[in-house]
């Protein structure tokens, strides 16, 4: 079998060239097609930057103007698809029920599932983007035991977002339009992140011929981790904690230092970047800026803001190059929105699946790929004779 190389944590091995992301971690860049991460949040809208990471150009007019009108043809779902979202307890995490429910889109389009179809993958592409917005909004909706509401054609991707989500039956419902603006940006920060664990999973369930479904589901299951997608969530747990309990900031980083059983300083430190986060910097001022507006005054975006500048200062985390990552500043935002903290990671899933199409189709195209099997080192017993019960 030859020479098999050790690599816990695939710390140094690519699985694959690819042309979607770009990230320096030691200079804090991040790069989709090339486009520098902060002109496209600033210009750009997260459909248009769905178009971009799957397709490899910035769309022209006329084809920006027909994606979005495909991605809005698709947004209603079927009503037994309503009805099975429906069957799962009220109580369940919402993350559980998005895997399963991307997973099921599989049973409900058919005529969707040939991965190496051209026209069938770009029916799949836009079928998910458009599901994916309504399976979230209603994601919220059964938490709070509120009908699922039909979506808006004339109204954009996001903005019909937060009215499905947020909108009580027929009452006239616009949204902030600064949220909008706000939760368009923070999709496109999450719109991919090159090999990270949800999509090298989703690459390597792929990578079995797996249809796109199924792949973003076993994507969405990985991101439901605390130490990836669930950080947002744990971040606000860990900020209300810091705050209902007696301890106090600097209390707390002392515990992190000390490495006690379970306590991390969660939404800092990152597999690839040694620096700052460059989506954190913009998330932070987005924070700022959504609170001011709305005329929140929430104690733990001090909390956040003290945890930051004391553990920026401190040597355990500069020794570490433990920087503050995307996940740190965006549960402050999604609260102000109104969202519960369950909510913040399907949010994440919802910004993410552009990348992990474009990481899905981009894998199924090259004909470098071969179905994902890393080896192992085996250090288990070796020969021994089956030992009868009674004997053992
Ligand atoms: N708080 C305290 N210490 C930390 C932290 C942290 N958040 N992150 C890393 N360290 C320490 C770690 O204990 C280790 O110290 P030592 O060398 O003394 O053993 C050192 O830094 C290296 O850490 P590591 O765990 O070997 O690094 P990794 O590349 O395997 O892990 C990480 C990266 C993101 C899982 C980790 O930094 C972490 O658990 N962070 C908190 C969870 C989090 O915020 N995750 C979101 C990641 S970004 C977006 C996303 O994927 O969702």
């Amino acid at each position: 079998t030859g020479y098999v190389t050790y690599d816990p944590g695939f710390m140094n091995t690519a699985q694959c060239e690819s042309k979607i992301t770009f990230i320096d971690g030691n200079e804090g860049v991040l790069l989709y097609r090339g486009y520098p991460i902060d002109q496209l949040a600033k210009n750009s809208s997260f459909l248009e930057v769905a178009y971009l990471l799957i397709h490899g150009e910035l769309p022209t007019e006329s084809e920006r103007d027909g994606f979005i009108e495909r991605v809005n043809r698709h947004t209603l779902v079927h009503e037994d698809f309503r009805t099975f979202m429906g069957t799962f307890p009220r109580t369940s995490h919402p993350m559980a029920v998005m895997s399963s429910a991307v997973s099921a889109l599989a049973t409900f389009y058919p005529e969707s599932l040939d991965p190496f179809d051209e026209d069938t993958v770009e029916l799949a592409t836009v079928l998910l983007l458009a599901k994916a917005r309504t399976i979230t909004s209603y994601l919220h909706r059964r938490r709070v035991g509120e009908p699922l509401l039909y979506p808006d054609y004339s109204r954009g991707y996001v903005e019909d977002f937060l009215r499905m989500t947020f909108a009580v039956p027929y009452e006239q419902y616009d949204a902030n339009p600064i949220l909008v603006e706000a939760l368009d940006k923070l999709l496109i920060l999450h719109a991919d992140h090159e090999q990270n664990c949800s999509a090298s999973v989703v690459r390597i369930t792929g990578s079995a011929h797996a249809n796109l479904y199924a792949s973003v589901s076993a994507g969405i299951s990985a991101l439901s981790g605390p130490l990836h997608g669930g950080a947002n969530e744990a971040v606000l747990k860990m900020l209300t904690a810091i705050r209902d309990s007696d301890d106090d900031v600097k209390t707390f980083i002392k515990r992190v230092k000390a490495k006690e059983e379970g306590v991390r300083l969660m939404g800092f430190g990152h597999r690839v970047y040694k620096n700052y986060d460059p989506r954190a910097a913009i998330v932070k001022g987005r924070a700022h800026a959504v609170l001011s507006t709305l005329g929140i005054d929430d104690p733990l975006l001090e909390i956040a803001m003290e945890l930051e500048e004391i553990a920026l200062s401190d040597d355990y985390f500069a020794e570490r190059r433990l920087y503050p990552n995307v996940d740190f500043y965006t549960g402050i935002i999604y609260k102000a929105m109104g969202f519960e903290p369950a909510m913040f990671t399907p949010l994440f899933a919802l910004g993410r699946m552009p990348g992990w199409i474009a990481q899905w189709r981009e894998m199924m195209r090259d004909p470098k790929s071969k179905i994902g099997r890393p080896r192992q080192i085996y250090t288990g017993a070796t020969t021994r004779d089956y030992v009868d019960i009674g004997e053992r």
